[in-house]
């Protein structure tokens, strides 16, 4: 829980995006990327407030898969993606600018320290879909829970994406084939989430993100761990009490 990998863990995901071409098809092939796309943003869009006029926050936005469909299905909504590869940030520019969607923006940045550069002070909603696994000590997810709650709104609601442990947290420190490149991930338990953020968020649901209803038969290739299962967890910022 104590080592930060961070410079090792953006070195590997700079490496993939030399790589990359399109969203992300390494994740799970093509296909299983596309469903899985569709299970993602359709729960994000009937289950979030994404009223007009709001503002939503996609920290580790990858190549800014979520945050463009999100923009474009919600054209009120004012949405900012930040990563901290560059060439994430740069294809996700240019896709937005293919695909003409104008109410998104993206820029670089690090989920420990993302509101020295934000392009304004407070969001109504940030989400941050497979992320949290990349910050490996307890200080960098220290870090983006209070820079989460500083760019917030009272009551303001956090969604994470999770391959959530069933039991305590396990670090996966493997070379994955299919991407030559390492892989470090640390599957949170809850014990260890609700520690660091129980003090500013309140936890408001856990839901199963991936299920035979929603992707049918796909479902063993995309849960290959059987001690963590890919989970929505949504909290709500809690007010400052005097
Ligand atoms: C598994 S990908 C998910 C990307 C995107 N949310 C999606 O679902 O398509 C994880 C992303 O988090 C980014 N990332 C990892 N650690 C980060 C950090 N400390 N600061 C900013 N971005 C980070 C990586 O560059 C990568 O784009």
């Amino acid at each position: 829980m104590e080592i930060s990998n961070e410079k090792i863990i953006k070195e590997i995901f700079e490496s993939r995006a030399e790589v990359v071409e399109g969203h992300d098809p390494w994740r799970y092939g093509r296909d299983l990327a596309e469903a899985t796309d569709k299970v993602e943003i359709d729960w994000i869009c009937r289950k979030l407030p994404l009223s007009p006029g709001k503002r939503l926050f996609d920290i580790g936005c990858g190549t800014g898969r979520h945050s463009l469909e999100i923009a474009r299905n919600n054209d009120s909504l004012k949405v900012i993606g930040c990563d901290f590869v560059e060439k994430n940030i740069d294809f996700a520019n240019s896709e937005k600018k293919r695909l003409g969607i104008d109410n998104v923006s993206f820029y670089c940045s690090s989920a420990t320290n993302f509101s020295d550069d934000a392009p304004f002070s407070k969001c109504d909603i940030i989400i941050a879909i497979g992320l949290i696994q990349y910050l490996t000590s307890e200080n960098e997810l220290f870090d983006f829970v209070n820079c989460c709650s500083e760019m917030m709104y009272d009551d303001g609601l956090l969604l994470l994406k999770h391959p959530l442990s069933y039991e305590d947290t396990f670090v996966l420190d493997y070379h994955r084939d299919e991407m030559d490149t390492r892989y470090i991930s640390s599957y949170y338990g809850m014990k260890d989430i609700m520690r660091v953020f129980k003090e500013k968020f309140e936890l408001m649901s856990i839901a199963r993100t991936f299920t035979k209803k929603n992707v049918g038969d796909l479902l063993k290739s995309i849960e290959r761990d059987e001690r963590a299962k890919q989970m929505w967890i949504l909290f709500q910022k809690k007010r400052k009490t005097v």
